[in-house]
């Protein structure tokens, strides 16, 4: 069964990767899609963010990278996958996660939703708040994969420079 993890993944967080590593247990092939234009000021350019995905999944070979625009759902006839794989953090997550699992099968009845759960510890971690965090000078070492953190504090670096 092949699978899609769709999101804006802007940036990657170890909440996503966890999330990743148990998707690569449970399907044949697990594509990593990154959904274009999500938003206005992105803090990384779609193409960024395929190069630090890539760097970050090098280690499981039935993960893939890609980019979609348009229905999710039209992207996983595309692929002709069968599920769509998403994260559950807390209690909060789930409706909005319900909405979109509901109206993508009614879109397309043959697609499955998927939801698996992070370790825990990143359960408070999402990209909102690192982008908040790093924004304002914090530290989210250990929160992001090393793939992410090196392109921030080149970020950083380029900004101080000008
Ligand atoms: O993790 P995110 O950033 O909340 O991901 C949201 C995403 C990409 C899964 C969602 O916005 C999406 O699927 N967008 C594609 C457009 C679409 O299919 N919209 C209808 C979904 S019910």
């Amino acid at each position: 069964m092949k699978a899609i993890y769709p999101g804006s993944f802007d940036p990657l967080t170890n909440g996503h990767l966890d999330l990743i590593a148990r998707g690569s247990r449970i399907f044949d092939h697990l594509v990593v899609a990154i959904l274009q234009n999500s938003e206005k000021a992105p803090l990384f350019s779609v193409p960024a963010r395929v190069e630090m995905i890539g760097e970050a999944v090098q280690g499981f070979k039935k993960v893939s990278v890609a980019t979609f625009d348009g229905l999710l759902v039209e992207f996983v006839r595309q692929q002709q996958a069968q599920a769509v794989l998403r994260g559950v953090r807390a209690i909060s997550d789930y409706e909005y996660e319900l909405q979109m699992a509901l109206m993508n099968r009614r879109l397309a009845p043959e697609v499955e939703t998927v939801f698996l759960m992070a370790d825990e510890k990143y359960s408070y971690v999402s990209s909102r708040l690192i982008k908040n965090v790093f924004e304002l000078g914090g530290s989210v070492d250990g929160l992001v994969p090393p793939s992410v953190i090196k392109r921030m504090k080149e970020r950083v670096a380029s900004l101080e420079a000008r």
